[in-house]
């Protein structure tokens, strides 16, 4: 199984999204039985909250399947228990590393370093726009599949 955890900031906003997206391109590929997606947060700011009602919006306009969500936090333990950790911006990638330590087995990437576009992925938190954000992660979830598929021979 590759175990592949998405991080932000919050954990109610981005990487969630980004799990249920993915999650659903995982189901739409035939490939739920070699994929385990998770979320994480690198602050502890959202503890005991569920997923942002905005967020939570816009994956229902996509008629994108959604859980049970409750914030969880990224701890320095979690290294040994994924294969990738995949920050929606620069700042989740510095954080990321900043809790897990040195990245030994190169586990951790940033969501569009998978397209041609290695941008950050906004907050929406922030700036309102989950629409916007929605589109980025589509877009960097399917260059990251193409790049599991190559690099785990799936
Ligand atoms: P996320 O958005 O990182 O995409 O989940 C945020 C949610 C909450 C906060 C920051 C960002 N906050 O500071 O509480």
């Amino acid at each position: 199984m590759i175990k592949v955890c998405f991080v932000c900031l919050g954990n109610i906003c981005r990487s969630p999204m980004a799990k249920f997206i993915f999650q659903n391109m995982i189901k739409n590929a035939n490939l739920e039985n070699k994929i385990l997606v998770d979320s994480k947060a690198t602050s502890t700011e959202e503890v005991g909250h569920s997923l942002y009602p905005g967020a939570k919006e816009e994956l229902e306009k996509h008629h994108i399947p959604i859980t049970e969500h409750m914030v969880s936090v990224l701890e320095k333990d979690d290294y040994d228990n994924y294969d990738y950790f995949i920050g929606m911006d620069t700042s989740n990638v510095f954080h990321i590393k900043r809790i897990l330590g040195e990245d030994k087995k190169n586990k951790i990437f940033k969501l569009l370093d998978f397209t041609n576009d290695r941008r950050d992925i906004s907050d929406p938190w922030f700036t309102g726009d989950f629409t916007s954000t929605y589109q980025d992660i589509v877009l960097g979830c399917t260059g990251f599949l193409e790049f599991l598929k190559e690099e785990n021979d799936i």
